[in-house]
């Protein structure tokens, strides 16, 4: 087989990228190594800043989003018993949608199935060869078969275990990484939303999220030791833990249910640098991870994912390889900002589990900082809008 762009994951960030190629008339085809099923099973989070939604939009991939997204204006900090309401819109004049990346991705699917574009499921071992030059290769098994692949430039959008990274030898990278000592219990139930907007709890117990995937669809976390084990969390277990993290407000008012999800989740950052070696980009996962306490992860992909559309139209069609050349570092600066901010809010809002009483007064003076100035509230929140893209 022969494309312009071969693009490794079918996760959100290769099924956009392939979606904003395909627009322009760039061929590319996917390859993923599990099932369709096993994609949409993942349950991921759900916050999407504008610029993700006009990447979507652009990709052609929105009107769903538009029709079943909630709009949310504002988000809530608790802690000390108290709720304090952060006015996203009023600080910074944006706001953000509440979209399940499960219905990101499913919208992809579907358009790409639509338009009839080649995606390869199931694809054993995948390998990439010789992206140093200008005649990269993807070979790849299905069904006992070995297939090969020749291409222009290859998408590494693979996420973190991906075999993109992999593929390049460690003396040209350089990793950042920072592994948090807990990791988030989330369910997923049928039941109403605890409140109108995400609730960020900060707790001597640890840190609870209360979130949403629809007005009936709640998805609650709790911090727990990255050593705990998800079976030994009953759904009343999960219940009362998140009750008792809650204001007595919000723990009054929780509806509670079966869990139709519960996993636990670690928390990393990460960031590879640089994301391109030769003819092959790193996109998404696969170059950075974020703690999920920011919901910067499926929009840090989605921005990746704009910028390398825009490089390999350029270069694909006007042979102009300016943005292409330009792709890590402009990419990298953004990625770093959104490291930055996932990294301050996980820390402020988590307990750690070494943090000494100095430590424990830092924090509570920071969050009692945040909540009475005005200045520290509009910096969270043009952060966990978006930065300008
Ligand atoms: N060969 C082919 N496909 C692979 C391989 C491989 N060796 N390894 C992994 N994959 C696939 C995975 O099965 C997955 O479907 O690559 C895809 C990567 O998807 P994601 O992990 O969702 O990563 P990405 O598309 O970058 O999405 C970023 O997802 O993980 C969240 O927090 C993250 O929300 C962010 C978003
Ligand atoms: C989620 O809904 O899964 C979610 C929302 C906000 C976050 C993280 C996860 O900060």
């Amino acid at each position: 087989m022969r494309t312009q762009v071969a693009i490794i994951g079918a996760g959100p960030a290769g099924l956009l990228l392939g979606q904003l190629l395909t627009k322009t008339g760039i061929d590319n085809i996917i390859v993923e190594q599990r099932s369709p099923e096993y994609v949409l099973g993942r349950i991921r989070a759900g916050i999407l800043e504008s610029v993700t939604v006009d990447a979507l939009e652009r990709a052609g991939v929105a009107a769903r989003l538009h029709e079943e997204g909630l709009v949310h204006d504002g988000i809530e900090l608790s802690f000390d018993s108290q709720r304090h309401r952060i006015d996203l819109h009023a600080l910074v004049g944006r706001s953000v949608t509440v979209y399940g990346q499960t219905e990101v991705t499913r919208d992809l699917m579907a358009a790409r199935q639509e338009a009839g574009i080649t995606t390869v499921y199931e694809a054993q071992d995948v390998s990439l060869h010789d992206f140093d030059g200008a005649r990269p290769v993807v070979r790849y098994r299905k069904g006992g078969v070995a297939h090969e692949i020749r291409c222009d430039y290859i998408a590494g959008c693979d996420g973190f275990h991906g075999v993109s990274r992999q593929s390049v030898p460690l003396t040209a990278t350089q990793l950042f990484e920072r592994v948090y000592p807990f990791g988030w219990l989330g369910i997923l139930s049928d039941t109403p939303p605890v409140a109108d907007e995400l609730i960020y709890a900060s707790h001597e117990r640890g840190f609870a999220l209360c979130s949403m995937r629809s007005r009936t669809r709640s998805r609650y976390y709790v911090q727990v030791p990255s050593s705990e084990r998800v079976e030994d969390w009953s759904d009343d277990r999960f219940w009362d833990e998140l009750r008792c993290r809650l204001d007595p407000q919000s723990a009054q008012s929780l509806v509670t249910g079966p869990s139709i999800e519960k996993s636990i989740a670690p928390l990393r950052s990460f960031v590879c640098e640089p994301m391109r070696f030769g003819n092959l980009f790193l996109a998404g996962d696969a170059a950075h991870i974020v703690p999920p306490t920011g919901a910067k992860g499926l929009n840090l992909a989605a921005s990746d994912v704009l910028t390398l559309a825009d490089g390999l139209v350029a270069a694909c069609r006007h042979d102009d390889k300016r943005e292409l050349d330009a792709y890590s570092a402009r990419c990298l600066r953004r990625i770093w900002k959104a490291e930055r901010f996932s990294w301050w809010l996980t820390s402020l809002m988590h307990r750690f589990p070494d943090a000494d009483p100095f430590a424990l007064r830092m924090q509570r003076a920071e969050l009692d900082y945040l909540v009475g100035s005005e200045a520290a509230c509009r910096a969270l929140a043009e952060n966990y809008v978006g930065l300008p893209y």
